[in-house]
């Protein structure tokens, strides 16, 4: 195994998009920022230098850090973040996961411009891919972007209460493509040879938005989804919301020419919200195409073809290798987590709220980020004044929200499910889809549906090859039920990946103690970012 090392220099970069000079803040002035790229059982070091005028965490998302929690990078559940002009070297083992990963800030809305790639391939020497190697491999990071600087977007959103602005535009590997109305904005091309196979490692990193995505005329085969390796399921669109990823194969066997990628908004809400109404276009081209072809477009659905989004998700199952983990069948932590947003009075240092903001809540709980400190070293020193450990195991019988950071104790080993309920079924609230991440774990995705979880639906779980991700779409006013082994003692975020809901609220902790065998989580590794 090997070290795989790089330096992140995060600092201010300036880029003409959208007809539109602007400063943003990148990796190594890069937009998406560097790939990391790995076999399974290598180390990755990443030496994160802080030329940015904004405290940071990078988050290194779906990795499992396994009794490593300090390098997870949520900023105020797993570290303080690095301050301006300081660094920290996070390092980090990748073992037992193989797939497309991605990595990104995890404070404020600094994830819109600073993320990238994080691809892990098979350790060699073992059987490598279970599908046909590819004559390529090409990342596509979708992403959101604003010609205001996000972290002003951001203290905007705080100061209406409500979420931030719509972005300007949609982007494929931080291009818009040429159908927005700045004539000359940046297109990604990719140069394909023909009859070839390609695999596309497709990662949402918008920051809010949940997107359809689709190539002119061809077809994609799905084989992972979340650095996990689904069977392969054919589709002409893949659906893939905030914080996943998705692995399609897709075959170059169309007549040589030019081909429009494409990726528009999908928004399953009832209430008329505005939102990102753009597509970004990105063109796949043929070595051989003739001089002069017209690209051509794919057709995209609606913006709110709940059908399309809910059958792709509800297609996906795992490959369930020999040797892979089986599904826990004994549960010992059953929860239903109903989460939703609602209305509040205007909060004094809300300046420009004008009649309410939003709140969001899991099980009656708005989270409250701890101030000063962070979860996981409150916890190995023994600060428990810093949380509760009441998060409840359902909803409260009658609608209530308390602002707290509450925590869910869990001991090493157990096994957890959970109903993730949409509470918009109630209340109809914008019956969004909220997509659900969970730090330091896989889960097995068991079932999911819209309305209201009915119990009899516990008779139709995939026990047996359910999908397994780390980020499930949890459908509007719908539910999904997940299961998971709590194999790493830490504090373990889980959280809507739509950005705009995380500062509203909308997550909660799992505080997976170290049982039976004391003080497996080793001490904060050197230069730690901490608070105190
Ligand atoms: Cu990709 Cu807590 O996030």
């Amino acid at each position: 195994a090997a070290v795989v090392e790089h330096t992140f220099n995060v600092g201010a970069m300036n880029i003409s998009q959208l007809c539109t000079k602007s400063v943003i803040y990148t990796a190594n002035k890069q937009l998406p920022g560097p790939t990391i790229e790995a076999n399974e059982g290598d180390t990755v070091v990443v030496h994160v230098v802080n030329e940015s005028p904004y405290s940071l965490s990078v988050h290194w998302h779906g990795i499992f850090q396994l009794l490593n929690g300090w390098a997870d990078g949520a900023y105020l559940i797993t570290d303080c973040s690095i301050q301006p002009s300081g660094n920290f070297t996070y390092h980090f083992n990748i073992t037992g996961q193989e797939g497309t990963l991605w990595w990104h800030a995890h404070s404020s809305l600094l994830r819109a411009t600073i993320h990238g790639a994080l691809i892990i391939k098979p350790r060699n020497g073992t059987a490598g891919y279970p599908f046909t190697v590819p004559y390529g491999e090409i990342p596509i990071v979708l992403g959101e972007w604003w010609n205001k600087n996000v972290y002003d977007v951001e203290i905007d959103a705080h100061l209406t209460g409500l979420g931030p602005t719509i972005s300007d535009a949609l982007t494929i590997n931080g291009k818009p493509g040429d159908q927005t109305p700045c004539k000359g904005a940046g297109v990604y091309e990719m140069e394909v040879a023909s009859n070839k196979t390609y695999l596309l490692r497709i990662i949402n990193a918008a920051v809010n938005v949940e997107l359809f995505f689709k190539l002119a005329g061809h077809k994609f085969t799905v084989v992972a989804v979340d650095a996990s390796y689904t069977d392969p399921y054919a589709t002409d669109i893949i659906v893939i919301s905030p914080g996943q990823t998705v692995d399609a194969l897709t075959t170059t066997s169309a007549p040589p020419g030019l081909y429009y990628m494409a990726a528009k908004v999908f928004d399953s809400k009832t209430v008329s919200i505005p939102f990102n109404t753009g597509t970004a276009t990105g063109i796949v081209r043929y070595t051989k195409a003739p001089n002069n072809t017209v690209a051509s477009m794919p057709a995209m659905p609606a913006h709110n073809d709940i059908v399309t989004a809910g059958t792709f998700y509800r297609s996906l199952t795992g490959l369930a290798r020999p040797g892979d983990p089986a599904v826990p069948t004994t549960v010992n932590h059953s929860l239903v987590v109903e989460f939703g947003l609602d209305q509040e009075p205007c909060a004094p240092d809300q300046t420009k709220c004008k009649n309410f903001a939003l709140v969001a809540s899991m099980n009656g709980y708005s989270f409250q980020f701890p101030k000063n400190v962070c979860l996981l070293k409150a916890l190995y020193d023994g600060l428990p004044t810093v949380y509760s450990e009441d998060f409840p195991m359902s909803p409260p019988p009658v609608p209530v929200i308390r602002k707290a950071t509450s925590v869910m104790k869990v001991m090493y080993n157990e096994v957890v499910e959970v109903v993730l309920q949409s509470r918009a079924y109630r209340n109809n609230l914008g019956t969004e889809s909220h997509p659900i991440h969970l730090h330091g774990f896989n889960f097995f995705v068991l079932a999911q549906g819209l309305g209201r979880f009915d119990p009899r639906a516990r008779g139709v779980f995939n026990l047996v090859n359910p999908q397994v991700r780390n980020t499930v779409a949890v459908p509007g006013g719908g539910w999904a039920v997940i299961r998971f082994t709590a194999n790493n003692p830490g504090m373990w975020f889980m959280h809507c990946h739509l950005d705009a809901h995380l500062p509203l609220g909308l997550g909660m902790v799992f505080d997976v103690l170290d049982g039976p065998a004391p003080n497996l989580l080793p001490p904060p590794p050197v230069g730690y970012p901490k608070c105190y």
